[in-house]
């Protein structure tokens, strides 16, 4: 494709920016990437009519995280054409592409392909354990090949519409928040990629529950595997929700 592509994805768990990579790169093969847990608060970034524009967002209750819709707002589009893709954990997207397509349209964007994908759960990591996976990665293709060829006609024809309903659903801060263990070795490696500075240098095995958006990044981020959830708690909401969100769900394509 001759269009610039940009990847803008925020992916504490990384499978997000797995799932987007598959679509930006059946599209271009030198697309490039804003990641918005690193650069977190990013300045104001204008595309053009003649780019395209692939977002990605993880499903955090139904919704897509908190901290997003203030990031996403400094991506400015001029009729810029956007593949919107959320991804969650074989629980339910509910109201998130909704809000992901309706915050595109707003900043400029004609969203030309919508899709909400599986991946492994980030908090209750035996749930979708594995995916994307190869069937997956063949749908997150297709979706991309299908948008492209599409690209030249839709911008005429109006923006697509998605699953979802408004207002969006409440999405309160879940109770679970992780800590370290005598396994860290002050690297540091959360305290930088943490969202919400919620995790001290001083002492990263500890977390401000207050702050944290159990988003999960510094559990991904950690060398030494020192920061997970714990406790009974844990371990409860655990097993009800694998009961609940094993059977496994399929990519769904708005396009
Ligand atoms: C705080 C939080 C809330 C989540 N809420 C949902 C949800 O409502 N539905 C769902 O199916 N998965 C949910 N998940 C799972 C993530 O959407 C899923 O694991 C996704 O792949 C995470 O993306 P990442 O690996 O890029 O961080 C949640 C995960 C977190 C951390
Ligand atoms: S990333 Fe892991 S090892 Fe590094 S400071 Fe954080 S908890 Fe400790
Ligand atoms: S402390 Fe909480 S908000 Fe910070 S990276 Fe870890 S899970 Fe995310």
């Amino acid at each position: 494709m001759d269009r610039k592509v940009t990847q803008i994805h925020f992916s504490p768990g990384g499978t997000t920016a797995a799932a987007a990579a598959e679509i930006s790169g059946a599209l271009s093969q030198d697309f490039s990437t804003i990641d918005l847990l690193k650069t977190k608060t990013p300045g104001e970034i204008s595309f053009g009519s003649d780019e395209l524009a692939v977002f990605a967002m993880p499903v955090f209750a139904g919704r897509i995280p908190g901290v997003c819709p203030d990031m996403l707002s400094r991506m400015k589009g001029k009729n810029t054409p956007a593949i919107a893709a959320v991804v969650y954990g074989n629980r339910a997207y509910d109201d998130a592409l909704l809000e992901l397509t309706d915050i595109l349209t707003d900043n400029g964007f004609v969203v030309i392909g919508a899709a909400a994908f599986v991946a492994r759960h980030s908090i209750f990591p035996e749930v979708a354990r594995g995916r994307p996976d190869t069937a997956d990665k063949e749908i997150l293709r297709n979706f991309a090949r299908q948008c492209g060829n599409r690209l030249e006609t839709i911008a005429s024809q109006g923006h697509i519409t998605v699953k979802g309903s408004r207002p969006y659903r409440e999405a309160p801060p879940l109770p679970l928040k992780p800590s370290g263990n005598s396994r860290c070795n002050s690297c540091g490696a959360c305290v930088k990629i943490c969202p919400v500075g919620a995790i001290t240098a001083e002492e990263p095995r500890k977390t401000d529950k207050a702050a944290c958006i159990t988003c999960t990044a510094c559990i991904y981020v950690c060398p030494q595997k020192a920061r997970s959830f714990r406790g009974l708690t844990y371990k409860l909401a655990g097993g009800a929700f694998r009961k609940k969100c094993s059977s496994r769900k399929e990519p769904e394509l708005f396009a």
